[in-house]
């Protein structure tokens, strides 16, 4: 993996907001899920800037120029339209070859089963230089009048670039990947139908009712937590076998972020200390197949990735589906694109190095 990019917009959201016109609390949010607050799009902002902003922080971070790009791979469950896929729309908007693009729905394991896709790709030489794009903008593909899914969820989007050995970067060790259709139920999209009463106060625009909502979220969520926390255990496990070592051996987690929860439970499980699992939950919510490379290109960040340590990516949603990524972690260009990170401090050298980038953060 030589580059990894992320991107969130700028407009922040407070569980005390949501309060205002959903029948919640801060409280029961916070202490059920561990999420204070989230990002959602502005209503201009079209899921494939996101994505690119993504893409670009990558690109930027590692140096390499689009047109080295001979593979597209995105994940979405939140699409701008059915078709053309995102990959194609993305190969086009950021000047790449035309060479393959193509979407992969994994639903939350989006990513991960995209960064496998590109190894296998790498590896069988169909592909040099793989992009796999992660872009979530789950906040207009929620009921915001249902409390159960509403608080849930963040927009965001992520980058992995893949490249050959001769690449620097983090190395892939292990990989675990499945599915079980089976569990479809659980986490899936039904009918939107709208209430027949008018709401109390007046609604954010990211919340309105006006949109032409089709399909929602729909979640037995307590389903959900049981198979989150018994697949992240066994994948950690299973990956941890292939590699030879226990679990406990492995330096950084960076698991989905579903909720902070499903996270402790599954550390407690696994008897790995919470500290060393990466969770910025807290402050983005769960942003779905985005979730992971915002998490990984933040640890990095915050300097929690070193050299020849193992570095676990645990991925599991939708579907069912799961995929677990083990990593010997190289330094790996990071990029970081938030026009709303006020108080994190993250990237602020990058700020310093660029300034014509505006808000953008980047460094290597
Ligand atoms: N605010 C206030 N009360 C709420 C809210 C809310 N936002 N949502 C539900 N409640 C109420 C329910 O109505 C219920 O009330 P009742 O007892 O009067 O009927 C009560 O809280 C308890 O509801 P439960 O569903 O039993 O709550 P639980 O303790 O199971 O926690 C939760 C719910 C947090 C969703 C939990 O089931 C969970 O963590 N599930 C995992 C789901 C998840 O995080 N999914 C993320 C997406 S999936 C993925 O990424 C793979």
């Amino acid at each position: 993996m030589v580059g990894i990019g992320s991107a969130v917009p700028g407009q922040r959201v407070s569980n005390s907001e949501i309060e205002t016109f959903l029948d919640t609390s801060d409280e029961w949010i916070q202490s059920r899920t561990g999420i204070r607050e989230r990002r959602v799009a502005e209503p201009e902002l079209t899921l494939l800037e996101l994505a690119a902003r993504a893409a670009r922080a990558a690109l930027t971070a590692a140096g390499v120029d689009p047109a080295a790009v001979d593979t597209v791979i995105c994940s979405s469950s939140s699409p701008d339209a059915t078709f053309p896929s995102l990959a194609c729309r993305l190969q086009a908007e950021l000047g790449c070859p035309h060479g393959p693009a193509f979407d992969v729905q994994a639903a939350c394991s989006g990513a991960l089963y995209g960064m496998v896709l590109a190894q296998s790709m790498i590896q069988s030489g169909l592909s040099r230089t793989v992009l796999v794009v992660a872009a979530e903008i789950f906040s207009r593909l929620l009921d915001w009048s249902d409390r159960s899914t509403a608080v849930l969820f963040g927009d965001g989007a992520g980058a992995f670039l893949v490249g050959g050995h001769d690449q620097k970067g983090a190395e892939i060790v292990a990989i675990d990947l499945g599915a079980d259709g089976g569990g479809a139920w659980a986490l899936d999209t039904v009918r939107y139908r709208p209430s027949e009463e008018a709401p109390s106060t007046p609604l954010p625009e990211y919340a309105s009712s006006a949109r032409a909502l089709d399909r929602v979220v729909h979640m037995d969520g307590r389903e959900v937590f049981r198979f989150s926390t018994k697949i992240l255990e066994q994948i950690v496990v299973r990956l941890a076998g292939a590699a030879g070592i226990e679990p406990n051996e492995i330096a950084l987690i960076v698991p989905h972020q579903a909720n902070s929860r499903i996270l402790a439970t599954a550390a407690g499980r696994l008897g790995v200390p919470f500290e060393r699992f990466a969770c910025n939950v807290e402050r983005l919510g769960n942003t779905s197949s985005a979730s992971i490379p915002l998490a990984l290109a933040e640890a990095d960040r915050l300097g929690r990735c070193h050299d020849g340590e193992l570095v676990c990516l645990v991925a599991f949603g939708g579907g069912l589906t799961w995929c677990g990524v083990l990593l010997r972690w190289q330094p790996t260009a990071v990029g970081i694109d938030d026009p709303g990170d006020l108080d994190t401090n993250l990237g602020i050298a990058g700020r310093e190095q660029l300034p014509s980038q505006d808000h953008k953060e980047v460094s290597a």
